[in-house]
């Protein structure tokens, strides 16, 4: 679903987990940014929260939803955005948004957004439950 000019304002006055520039390198051939490259800023992203919610390692078991709305361009800055969407026993759901701003800063345009499912990891790489404290922390009474 497309955010409204009023959204991409209010997200844009938060803290982003990621701020960064693409690089010539991260071009396609149509001049736009890989949907590659964009997709594991989300990602990184999307880890940094995931094991701030379970106080240790994670993987991504899954991503879904993923809209690239317009493309990114190469003088633009982007930021990510993540929102803990749900908690589960083992498992986290992050809402990750991406907007990128543009001439400066005169303009800020939402260019891809996703569902990233991470699962909390013990010392054998195998789903271990989140931290009871974080429900309480990141959902926020949701
Ligand atoms: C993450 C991993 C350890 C999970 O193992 P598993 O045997 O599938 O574990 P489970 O079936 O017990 O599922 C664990 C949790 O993940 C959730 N889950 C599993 N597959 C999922 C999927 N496709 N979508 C959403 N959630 C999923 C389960 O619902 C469960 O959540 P809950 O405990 O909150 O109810 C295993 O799939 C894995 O190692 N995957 C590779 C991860 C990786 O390398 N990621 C990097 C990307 S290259």
């Amino acid at each position: 679903m497309e955010m409204t000019k009023e959204e991409i304002e209010q997200l844009s006055k938060k803290q982003p987990i990621l701020r960064v520039a693409p690089q010539m390198r991260d071009l396609n051939n149509n001049g736009h940014i890989f949907g590659g490259w964009v997709l594991s800023q989300m990602d990184i992203a999307g880890g940094i929260v995931a094991a701030q919610v379970a106080q240790g390692s994670t993987a991504t078991v899954a991503i879904e939803a993923m809209e690239f709305i317009t493309p990114i361009l190469p003088r633009d800055l982007i930021s990510v955005y993540v929102n803990v969407a749900k908690i589960g026993r083992t498992s986290i759901t992050l809402c990750v948004d991406v907007i990128a701003s543009r001439n400066r800063g005169d303009e800020q345009v939402a260019v891809t957004r996703g569902t990233f499912h991470f699962v909390a990891l013990d010392e054998n790489a195998r789903p271990r439950p989140i931290p009871e404290e974080s429900r309480a922390i990141y959902l926020d009474g949701k």
